[in-house]
């Protein structure tokens, strides 16, 4: 019932994501965005329509970003967000990749799929370069979380560049 999605899904995409974003639950995603991040998008399919969808995005060798998580509001609690999840777990295993992060306010959701709660700035740089989209860039409340897969190995490449510390970066709040 999961897909890798195509360009007719985006519509169903775009509508069920943005009517979370409308309530401040996930970033907004235009058309555009749809577009341009197809690839890393997989659907859930039910009745003969598109009921949810997810993303995982690498940030780098050794780690992934499930981003854009969401089920339709009539699908919700039958168990289609935890297989979204581990879609992209399977994803990250077949491209060897070891972590897995979001950016969520769904906490207790990720903890029932094995991921825990990291500081922010434990991670790398790079997973901040959406931030200057975000309306709420300049008082970021998500919560970092990671799930690390213990049956894949690190392929030990260079190490992606750390997020300063003592840097004002706007997601991890000012540090006044
Ligand atoms: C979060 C979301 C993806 C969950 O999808 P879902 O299909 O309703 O979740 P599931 O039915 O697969 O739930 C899996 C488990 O998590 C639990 N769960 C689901 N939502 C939960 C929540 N908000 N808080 C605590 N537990 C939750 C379920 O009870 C279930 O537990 P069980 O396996 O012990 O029965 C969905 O509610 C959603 O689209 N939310 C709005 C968008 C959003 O916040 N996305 C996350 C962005 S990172």
């Amino acid at each position: 019932m999961i897909r890798p999605a195509t360009i007719p899904d985006v519509p169903r995409i775009a509508e069920i994501i943005n009517s979370h974003a409308e309530l401040g639950k996930m970033l907004f995603k235009s058309y555009a965005q749809l577009y341009e991040d197809l690839r890393d998008f997989g659907v859930y399919e039910a009745d003969g329509q598109v009921v949810g969808c997810c993303a995982l995005t690498i940030i780098w060798a050794d780690l992934a970003e499930v981003r854009s998580l969401a089920v339709d509001d009539r699908y919700r609690g039958r168990g289609i967000g935890r297989q979204l999840v581990e879609w992209s777990v399977s994803e990250a295993r077949r491209l060897s990749l070891p972590r897995l992060m979001s950016l969520t306010y769904e906490q207790a959701f990720f903890e029932k799929l094995g991921f825990v709660v990291v500081p922010k700035e434990t991670l790398p740089l790079k997973v901040w370069s959406d931030c200057v989209r975000c309306p709420k860039r300049d008082g970021c409340d998500e919560i970092a979380m990671v799930r690390v897969l213990p049956d894949v190995a690190d392929s030990h490449q260079p190490p992606a560049t750390p997020t300063p510390r003592g840097v004002s970066i706007p997601v991890l709040g000012h540090e006044d």
